[in-house]
């Protein structure tokens, strides 16, 4: 049973901040920032929560496949930044779309977060060709950040972004042809959140401490994010006996653009099949990879027939690679 994202959506908060203003709270440059991770602003909430941002991400991937809420069978919030442990952020974006009754679940595997959901939502339409699955990734990583702290603050945005998983292609959607998903635990204390967890528990009155907030060894993940998601790609590639010009688009996580870039460099992929806007948003973690999907469909970058391999990296480690058919 074949199954196709159908809807594509995302939403950004209004409220930008430039690396001029970064240069204001932290020790930093718009040179360093620009010639190291290619960021040039990120969009930072200023009140909005995690459900807030999926559920017009949502709304707008909906709306773009021509499908109700009340139709959405299953629910999966891709997030490492959720409202709260509990709820879960997915059945909150639910109410805030009006409608309950669907199976709802937050998912978390960090930035690889829209990518395994999509993987599930596959799964779930395989299973089920009936299912309506609404993919949803939602990052407030700002709540997280430690704005002092000029090796993370310069890197993350937050946003989000929505995909409907159906085994109907819609009048504009793609084929979910395979994934290759994988992790790696011993990479885990490379990229971190920690405070707050039942490994660094938080007691009454205590005040929060740099652990609370995302800690990264940046050149650890540099190295283990360009290895794997270029050799999950070449495997990806090699199943499918693909060559570069088979490909039309590459989407990786826009993490920061060294990495992509390096990727793509590796892949031998001329640089005008490497899409990224990693420039306008900082890394959105999980959102990351379906923001580009729903900018690129809005703009008109993947057109029907187009082959876009999508890659992805993040905390745990997590990665994968992601065929999509247009
Ligand atoms: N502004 C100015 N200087 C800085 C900043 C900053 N924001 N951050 C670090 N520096 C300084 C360091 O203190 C260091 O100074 P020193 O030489 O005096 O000690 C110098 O710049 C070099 O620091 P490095 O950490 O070695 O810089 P590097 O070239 O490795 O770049 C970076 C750092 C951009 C973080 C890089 O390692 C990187 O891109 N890593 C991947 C990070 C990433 O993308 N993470 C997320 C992906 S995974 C996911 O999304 C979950």
């Amino acid at each position: 049973m074949p199954a196709f994202i159908r809807g594509f959506g995302f939403y950004v908060p209004e409220n930008i901040m430039t690396n001029a203003d970064l240069e204001k709270i932290v020790d930093t440059s718009d040179e360093w920032i620009t010639t190291r991770t290619g960021i040039k602003q990120r969009h930072i909430s200023t009140g909005e929560i995690t459900s807030d941002l999926g559920a017009e991400a949502a709304r707008k991937a909906l709306a773009d496949a021509g499908i109700a809420a009340e139709k959405v069978t299953h629910l999966i919030c891709a997030t490492c930044s959720p409202d709260s442990y509990c709820p879960n952020t997915a059945s909150q974006i639910a109410h805030k779309l009006g409608f309950a009754g669907c199976m709802a679940f937050d998912l978390n595997a960090a930035c690889s977060g829209f990518i395994y959901s999509l993987q599930l939502g596959r799964a779930l339409v395989t299973v089920d060709p009936a299912a309506v699955v609404l993919v949803v990734a939602s990052e407030v990583l700002s709540v997280r950040t430690n704005w002092q702290d000029r090796t993370t603050s310069v890197i993350f945005g937050d946003g989000a972004s929505a995909g409907l998983v159906t085994s109907d292609k819609g009048p504009h959607g793609a084929e979910i042809v395979d994934a290759i998903l994988e992790s790696d635990g011993q990479y885990g204390d490379l990229l971190t959140i920690l405070g707050g967890g039942s490994a660094r528990p938080y007691k009454l009155g205590e005040t929060v401490q740099e652990d609370f907030f995302i800690q990264m060894n940046g050149r650890e993940v540099y190295k283990v994010a360009v290895r794997s998601m270029t050799d999950v790609c070449q495997r990806m590639m090699k199943k499918h006996s693909l060559t570069v010009d088979d490909l039309d688009v590459f989407v990786a996580h826009q993490a920061n653009l060294r990495i992509i870039e390096a990727v793509g460099k590796k892949l031998e992929l001329p640089t005008e099949k490497v899409f990224t806007n990693v420039q306008s948003y900082g890394n959105t973690s999980a959102a990351s990879v379906g923001i580009a999907l729903a900018e690129g469909h809005l703009d008109g970058t993947f057109q029907a027939g187009h082959r876009v391999l999508l890659a992805t990296f993040g905390a745990g480690f997590t990665w994968g690679a992601l065929l999509l058919q247009f």
